[in-house]
Parts: C-alpha cells; sequence; structure tokens
C-alpha cells in the first residue's frame, strides 16, 4: 500500500504544479505542532527564493486550489509561510479498513528482494556466554527479521569463534591433565572415542583455568599457541578433541540462544573457513595483492582519504599461522561461493571496527566480492551496569548470559505474582515472556551504536518505555477482544468509521504511520525506530482507552468501528514486537 503520507504528499504536489510552482517543493512531514496540525509542508518557504514571492504568498497560492480536497480536514497557509495540515477523518478510516485488509498491514515487500547474509551472535566455543553477545545476538535476530518481514531472503549465521587459540589452551591443559588420551599419542591411527573427554560444566572450567595459566606461564602459554597451530595444520589426533569440544558447547549454546528466541539458519564458524585459506593465500600472492613484510604476508588497506592510519590486512603471521583477519576473509570466499549475497551484514562490538574496515577493504580491493556486494559493519556499544561500567554480577564478575536471565525472570515472577490475574501455573511461563521483553526491548530501543545502561529495575517496570508497558498495552487489547468475543460477537468483522474524538485521531493517525516505519528502520538497520514507533503507538492507545468505555457502548456502530481499530492495534503491535524479536502472552 502506497504511504499515508505520500498520498498527502500527492495531493500536495498537484496543487502546487497547479499553482505553476515546481512540485519538487511539495514535501509533506509529520508535524512538529502537533497542537497546531497533523502534518505540514515547508514548500513554500524554500520556493521564496526561487520564485523571489514573499512564502505567504506561495503558501495561499497552494491552499486554495486545496480547498474541498477529500484528503484534508482543513489546510491553512500560516505566517510565515508553512502549510498546516489535518486530514481528513474519512480519509483516515478508509485508509485504516484498507490496513485491515492488506496481508501485510500496508508493507509492500520489497520489488527487488535481496539476499543477505547476517553474521551475528559471534560467541566462542568452550567460552560461557556472557553479556557481550547478548547485544549481538539481539540486535542481529531483529534485522534478520526486519528483513524477512520486507521480503529479502536473509539468512542467519552464528559464525562460531571456535579457531582461536581458546582452543589450543583447552587441549594443552587437557594434556596435562589427562596425558594418558589417545588423542595425545601421535602415532595412533584407529578410530576416536565418540564420547567427550569431559563434560560442558568441566569445559567451562577448563577454559578460565587455562587462560589464567597462560598468562601467567609463558611456556605454558607457548605451548597452547603451538596446540593451536597443530590442531589448524589438521593434527588428527587435536581434530578428534576439537570436535568433541564442539559437540558439546554447541548443544549448550543453542539451548541459550532458544532461550531468547534467537534462531540461526547456519552454524558455522571460523573452523568452516579454513578449507578456503590455502587457495585464498595463493590468490592474493598471485594477483599482487599480498606481499611479504618481516616475514608475514599482508594486504595494504591504507586509502588515500584516510584521516587516520589504517594498517595493512595481515594474513599470514610469520610462523605461517592465520588470524582472525584470515578466518573473516576466507569466510567472505565461502559466502560468496555458498550464497552469493547482495550484502553481508555484520552485527559485532563496535570496539572491531578496525578489523573490519581492514577487511572490507581487503575483500574490496582483492575482488573476492562483487562491485556491487554491500559489506556492512552494524557496530554496536558496550552494556554497562548503573555505576556506568561494563555490567557484571554483584560480585563484580563477569556476567553470564544465563544468570542474567534467571535474575530478570525472577524479578518479572514477582511482580506478576502480585499482580495476581494470572493463576500460579502460567506465572512462570509468562514471567519468561515478560522477562525477554525487559532484555529485548531495553536494548532494542537505543540506538546500536551507543552504549547504554542495562537497569534492570527500571526495564522490568510495567509502566515507562520499556517491553513490559508494551506487553500490558497488548495484553489490555486482547483482553478487551476476548471479552468481546463473549458477547457473542466477532472482532473480525465490521469496518473502522471516523474517528469520534481527539484521543481517537490521534490512535489512528499512529497506526497510519507503520508502513513508513518500518522500511527505514530495516535500510538504517536501526531497530530502535519500530522502539519508538511502538511505545508512541501505545501511548495513544491507552490514551484513547482510558477515554473510552469501549465494551460499554450502546451504538453498536461506533463499538464495532472500536473494536476494528482495536484489532488493527493488536495487529501491529504484535508485528513490531515479533520484528523485536518477542511475543506477548494472554494475559499477564
Ligand atoms: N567471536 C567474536 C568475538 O567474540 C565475534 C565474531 C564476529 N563475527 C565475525 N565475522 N568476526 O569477538
Amino acid at each position: 500500500m502506497k504511504k499515508f503520507i505520500e498520498c498527502i504528499e500527492e495531493v500536495m504536489k498537484e496543487a502546487f504544479a497547479a499553482s505553476g510552482y515546481d512540485d519538487k517543493l511539495a514535501k509533506v512531514t509529520l508535524s512538529n505542532r502537533p497542537d497546531l496540525c497533523e502534518y505540514q509542508c515547508n514548500g513554500a518557504m524554500a520556493g521564496a527564493k526561487l520564485y523571489k514571492k514573499a512564502p505567504i504568498m506561495i503558501a495561499k497560492d497552494v491552499v486554495e486550489k486545496l480547498q474541498g480536497n477529500s484528503v484534508f480536514e482543513s489546510v491553512e497557509a500560516v505566517n510565515p509561510g508553512f502549510i498546516n495540515i489535518k486530514v481528513s477523518k474519512e480519509f483516515l478510516a478508509s485508509y485504516l479498513n484498507d490496513m485491515l485488509a492488506d496481508e501485510n498491514l500496508s508493507v509492500e515487500k520489497s520489488n527487488a528482494p535481496k539476499t543477505i547474509v547476517i553474521d551475528y551472535g559471534g560467541p566462542n566455543v568452550a567460552k560461557p556466554l556472557h553479556v557481550g553477545h547478548l547485544r549481538s545476538a539481539i540486535i542481529g535476530e531483529s534485522i534478520k527479521r526486519m528483513g524477512r518481514f520486507l521480503g529479502h531472503k536473509v539468512i542467519g549465521d552464528v559464525h562460531l569463534g571456535d579457531w582461536g587459540l581458546q582452543m589450543g589452551l583447552i587441549i594443552t591443559e587437557l594434556s596435562k591433565r589427562k596425558p594418558e588420551l589417545v588423542y595425545f599419542d601421535k602415532d595412533y591411527q584407529g578410530e576416536y572415542p565418540e564420547e567427550a573427554p569431559f563434560t560442558v560444566s568441566e569445559l567451562e572450567e577448563i577454559y578460565p583455568t587455562a587462560s589464567g595459566k597462560s598468562k601467567e606461564d609463558e611456556n605454558y602459554k607457548n605451548e597452547a599457541l603451538e596446540a593451536t597451530l597443530e590442531l589448524q595444520q589438521g593434527r588428527r589426533g587435536y581434530r578428534a578433541l576439537w570436535k568433541h569440544i564442539m559437540d558439546v558447547s554447541v548443544a549448550d549454546l543453542k539451548k541459550n540462544y532458544e532461550k531468547l528466541n534467537v534462531e540461526f539458519d547456519l552454524w558455522k564458524g571460523e573452523a568452516d573457513a579454513d578449507a578456503y585459506i590455502p587457495d585464498m593465500v595463493k590468490y592474493l600472492k598471485d594477483n599482487g595483492y599480498a606481499y611479504l613484510d618481516q616475514g608475514a604476508l599482508v594486504v595494504d588497506v591504507k586509502e588515500e582519504s584516510d584521516t587516520k592510519e589504517i594498517p595493512p590486512c595481515m594474513i599470514l603471521k610469520s610462523d605461517g599461522a592465520s588470524l582472525y583477519n584470515t578466518t573473516d576473509l576466507a569466510t567472505i570466499v565461502q559466502r560468496m561461493e555458498d550464497y552469493h549475497p547482495d550484502e553481508i551484514i555484520y552485527v559485532v562490538d563496535k570496539r572491531q571496527e578496525l578489523h573490519f574496515i581492514q577487511v572490507f577493504r581487503c575483500a574490496r580491493k582483492a575482488k573476492m566480492v562483487e562491485e556491487d556486494t554491500e559489506l556492512s559493519f552494524v557496530g554496536f556499544g558496550t552494556m554497562n551496569g548503573k555505576d556506568g561500567k561494563p555490567f557484571k554480577t554483584r560480585e563484580g564478575g563477569v556476567m553470564r548470559l544465563e544468570r542474567l536471565i534467571d535474575e530478570i525472570n525472577e524479578e518479572m515472577y514477582k511482580k506478576i505474582v502480585e499482580n495476581r490475574s494470572v493463576r500460579d501455573e502460567n506465572a512462570e511461563k509468562t514471567a519468561q515472556m515478560v522477562g525477554l521483553s525487559a532484555i529485548k526491548y531495553g536494548d532494542l530501543s537505543n540506538q546500536a551504536s551507543k552504549d547504554y545502561v542495562f537497569d534492570v529495575d527500571r526495564f522490568t517496570s510495567f509502566e515507562g518505555n520499556t517491553g513490559p508497558y508494551i506487553l500490558y498495552t497488548i495484553v489490555r487489547i486482547k483482553s478487551i477482544l476476548s471479552r468481546y468475543t463473549e458477547e457473542g460477537k466477532n472482532p473480525e468483522e465490521g469496518t473502522v468509521r471516523q474517528a469520534v474524538s481527539a484521543s481517537e485521531k490521534a490512535l489512528m493517525l499512529e497506526l497510519s504511520r507503520f508502513n513508513s516505519v518500518i522500511g527505514p528502520a530495516f535500510e538504517e538497520k536501526a531497530p530502535h525506530k519500530i522502539c519508538s514507533y511502538i511505545y508512541e503507538l501505545a501511548n495513544a492507545f491507552n490514551s484513547f482507552y482510558h477515554e473510552t468505555k469501549i465494551l460499554g457502548e450502546e451504538d453498536e456502530v461506533k463499538k464495532t468501528s472500536w473494536i476494528r481499530l482495536l484489532v488493527l492495534a493488536k495487529e501491529v503491535l504484535e508485528t513490531c514486537i515479533g520484528l523485536l524479536g518477542f511475543e506477548a502472552p494472554e494475559r499477564m
């Protein structure tokens, strides 16, 4: 469906043209003086210079052409030359009826659907998930869902960190603890056991222990580096151990992501890129992109316009080991081969920006992607505690994701039980749903690139700009609709009529904006735009609700119209929270 604002702009353009002015001036925007009007056009101001005429004269000419037009309730020229618009209630109601009838609630699917790979989550195998990985998962999942809603083919890849030093560290520590394991026997030729020689909790203890030791003991660290290199070079026993580490931790990761409503299409990782490295290195050398610098293989990526120094992209260390750059570049090769994407989006901590600048430039310079393949970096800020420092446990340790989720859910559970409107058996499930909304909305309502304070009290509140407030609003609508159904009536029938109150019209105006929010939110990879929209929509609904006795209304035509409005509000809100990655319960 055409956007509501475009419908207005179209009429405005005609009026500009009919008065002899350039119709490019006829830009319509949401009003920044909602007390005076709903939309406005400032084109006459811009036209003053062009036509050497007072802007108010131009505005008056245009307005004159618009009198009696069915799109407007009123359209006025005001000093010094603004055009103030109120839209017609009839036109607004008919737009909302069209929305109700539209299968995608007025949002048009892209007419040039793209194939997009989105790289998000990025957990490191064998290290517990911590809050740093939470943001990537939450933001990435939302961008993925928005893209799909707009008709793009979006492939989500978790891109595990499964090839680095942490693997060498675990192998080294295991070799100290259980040197008798067959994995360490270089001469062993047989099959390796199917069962892992450790459990997930052991694994989670082994890694920090090993990492601690390597910081204190140079020899230990060198052993771990050597083990990493041997693993990467294909030592059989180490590969077999690696496989065990993978199986055990991936099973655990999947469980955690499921709790977050985050779902990946691909569970590939850095290790999968390994097979592409030799050919890639050869290609970079043969074509003169890469050269040896003090034994290391590098590609220059600086550009003339750089204001700060961008160091060369290192492809291989002098000992031949691959690096983070190497796996990311080889992964690009693999993704181009497998999916030929139009765009690859990386949702990663913004502190890694330089890395991605180097990788993107190298990929482009060496023609590893097509000229029109977009490489996008969505860098997010840090999640801080109330003290303004990176979020920690109360005891000051690294906050594990599981623990954070449990704490929020407990908090929600307490609030919900206090509320007592839900029978106990549902309270736990409801608490999980509301808890997830608190975490996700709390994160997504901030512009991704900014640091933000994770404030449990504020995020779990039922009032204010929070996930629980949005859910509360949806649940309120659902409860009215189910009581209406209990009256023996069907909320799916009937038409939206002209607004009879200011709060009703305000709600209708908010609803009509839906399709103009989603497209830009996706283009700009900005889920926070959806959050601000639904916050305003929820506020508009609640003002209307507090002023209107919906079910008590005796005029059936009015009542039906309101119910239809509620149905639309519910659908729009539920669609939006779906795009943000959470759901509303039936009751709260
Ligand atoms: N595993 C990395 C980390 O924890 C994030 C991976 C991001 N994705 C990528 N393609 N580099 O920092």
